[in-house]
């Protein structure tokens, strides 16, 4: 649909059984699309658009802006377009939609600071034209001040185009739930999900502060057009109600749905729980295909409760499936060949690839064990010639408290090594200035060179330590200190030619017939996803250097800690012995930085990464086991293909 016609769409407020004819259940348009990078161009397309029409008027434009991760790609697109197409945003007044209180402006998380290095310091949009709510009020200031900022946006005419993102709580601005759609801007109590997602921007919850002014619902809706971009998985859920439930309090962006010119622009990642991505059959009619019955019949016997041999075709009549039973007019056959290929998927250690060359690629250094390790062992036993490369340093994630505790050891035994003279000259200084600097060190401010290095070391003695459990040892790893990573803090930068020729030229040294990467489309901060791209840019400039095309690695995608491949997806399933799973976590115990209590352990998941991982592994078991498969003690999941 061009997406004209979806902006312009009427909104039709569709009953439970109108939906279930219609092809969707969402109650606003929503644009899904395959590249999070060609969402954010098109989102800035649309604002250069309106930028160049009010130029031709002699009139302004009035932007709301928002914050955080999913904006990004929007700003760095319309930077790209001001210095590359000479798009002139002198006409621009914006508005941000909120900031944190109390905070900084010059803090690391504040929201002036973030809009000053992602957008405002790379355009021309005079300052005079920029308006942020302040972070360091004095509480008996702000009521004025939020009239103040409602006053100035009627004053600048009014906003024309707001960009919204979606906070896991629902949020639209830090409207959190609660927030009614006639509120206006206000200072709020941040909600405990918000404060969780902030926490490793402010390295700690208890650093995130815990109030912010934003524009309210009812500001927001006043707004001539309104745009909501979400990418990545971990959006899904809040997606799938922000669009499908009917307008309610909990979820503030559902009111979006209230507005004629509003849409959703969002990613296949974060479209995944929609229902017409998820149950497509239950919207509409589809064009069943081997690929989408199967997805059907394992949703079908998860749904009735049996295991698929056991389906009956009236359970097809009764869940939505009747075209289904019309398309493959003998159900017993399409369970038979479903039970089949999932049982062939199952794959021995026998089976499994031998003497190879093999490269594991893992984002951090632990998610190789975290979500490989059955698999990393099988690799091992089957005396595959495999190389676990770590492709970041995974040093943000230490706590002060290990450097420190490293420092005294090292101070403790250089007697043992014969180094005492030596402490107390050169590593004895050097002790002391990273003490120093970690006594005064401010929440969340950036490390120095010598402390992220004692970081990153820490980790990869780690991951030697992990490894030696699966009988790998310290000259079968590549630390690949990724270059992108570096800053020090959460926020990364993008990926360059020198990350990617890092791995195309660990790729043209190993000539691997396969390799393991992670392949999921969101962690909490991006690591993975950007490690993935990447890979998959060395990947092709090395397949495309290739004399012959056979030798093409087969590359294994895994999940890293958040998440597992669901059954349908799964090309190969690793079955695992309870020695297996405990070999397995005993490997994760290792990464004892990351053990007990996580850096980022992601929001709403108190569990630790190894009881993640065992209790992915045995539902993955368990899952197989209702479909009618063997009892396995744990199983590991992965996806295989010869591009990414
Ligand atoms: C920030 C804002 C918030 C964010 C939302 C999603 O200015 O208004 O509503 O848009 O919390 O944040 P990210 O994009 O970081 O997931």
């Amino acid at each position: 649909m061009p997406l004209k016609t979806v902006l312009t769409r009427a909104l039709s407020e569709p009953s439970e059984s109108d939906a279930l004819e219609g092809t969707q259940r969402e109650r606003i348009p929503v644009l899904i699309f395959d590249d999070p990078d060609l969402l954010s161009k098109q989102v800035a397309r649309r604002i250069a658009t309106l930028v160049n029409q009010r130029h031709r008027a002699g009139e302004t434009l009035v932007l709301g802006l928002p914050t955080g991760s999913t904006p990004i790609g929007v700003y760095q697109h319309l930077v790209a377009m001001h210095r590359e197409e000479a798009l002139d945003l002198s006409n621009v007044v914006t508005f941000n939609l909120d900031e944190y209180h109390p905070i900084d402006s010059d803090s690391f998380q504040s929201y002036w600071r973030f809009m000053a290095e992602n957008f405002f310091d790379h355009v021309n949009i005079a300052p005079e034209n920029i308006h942020i709510p302040p972070g360091n009020l004095e509480p008996g200031d702000i009521e004025s001040f939020c009239l103040g900022y409602e006053d100035a946006m009627v004053e600048a005419g009014g906003l024309d185009l707001v960009l919204l993102g979606i906070g896991r709580s629902g949020h639209i601005g830090f409207n959190e739930p609660g927030s009614g759609p006639n509120t206006r801007t206000r200072a709020i109590t941040l909600d405990e999900i918000t404060r969780k997602d902030a926490a490793s921007d402010f390295f700690g919850e208890e650093n995130v502060p815990r109030q912010a002014i934003t524009m309210g619902v009812g500001t927001i809706l006043e707004a001539k057009e309104l745009i909501l971009m979400a990418t990545g998985e971990h959006k899904a859920p809040i997606l799938q109600r922000a669009a499908e439930e009917e307008p309610n309090v909990e979820v503030t962006a559902t009111y979006l749905q209230l507005h004629s010119n509003a849409a959703i622009y969002i990613d296949t990642a974060a479209a995944g729980e929609l229902t017409r991505i998820k149950t497509p059959w239950v919207v509409r009619q589809l064009d069943w295909n081997d690929e989408l019955a199967k997805r059907a019949v394992i949703w079908l016997s998860e749904r009735v409760g049996k295991a698929i041999m056991r389906l009956e075709q009236a359970d097809f009549h009764r869940h939505y499936l009747h075209s289904l039973t019309y398309a493959y007019p003998s159900t017993d056959n399409l369970c038979k060949k479903v039970f089949e290929n999932l049982r062939q998927k199952i794959v021995y250690q026998e089976a499994l690839i031998s003497n190879n060359r093999v490269i594991v690629f893992s984002p951090h250094p632990d998610d190789d064990v975290i979500s490989m390790g059955g698999m990393l062992n099988q690799l091992v036993e089957n005396k595959n010639d495999t190389t676990v490369a770590y492709m970041t340093n995974g040093s943000v994630a230490v706590f002060d408290a290990d450097v420190r505790r490293y420092l005294r050891f090292m101070e403790m035994t250089g007697s043992v090594f014969g180094l005492k003279e030596d402490a107390e000259t050169t590593v004895g200084d050097s002790v002391e200035n990273i003490r120093a600097f970690l006594e005064s060190k401010n929440p969340g401010e950036i490390d120095t060179d010598q402390v992220q290095k004692v970081k990153a070391y820490i980790r990869y003695a780690e991951a030697i330590s992990a490894i030696e459990v699966m009988g790998l040892g310290k000259d079968d790893v590549r630390f690949l200190d990724m270059p992108f990573y570096k800053t020090g803090r959460v926020r990364k930068d993008p990926i360059s030619e020198a990350d990617v020729m890092i791995v195309r030229e660990l790729l043209e040294e190993i000539q691997p017939e396969h390799i393991f990467v992670a392949g999921d489309l969101s962690d909490p901060h991006g690591t993975h996803r950007m490690c993935y791209s990447a890979i998959e840019m060395a990947l092709n400039e090395y397949v495309s250097k290739l004399k012959d095309p056979k030798r093409r690695p087969l590359v294994w995608l895994y999940r890293g800690a958040w998440q597992e491949w669901e059954i349908y997806q799964t090309n190969v399933f690793i079955p695992m012995f309870k020695t297996d799973l405990d070999r397995k976590i005993e490997a994760i115990f290792k990464h004892e930085s990351q053990k007990d209590r996580a850096m980022f352990p992601g929001a709403y998941d108190t569990r630790e990464f190894w009881e993640r991982a065992r209790d992915r592994n045995r539902e993955t078991a368990e899952a197989l086991n209702a479909l009618g498969l063997p009892e396995f003690y744990a199983v590991e999941a992965f996806v295989t293909t010869t591009e990414l």
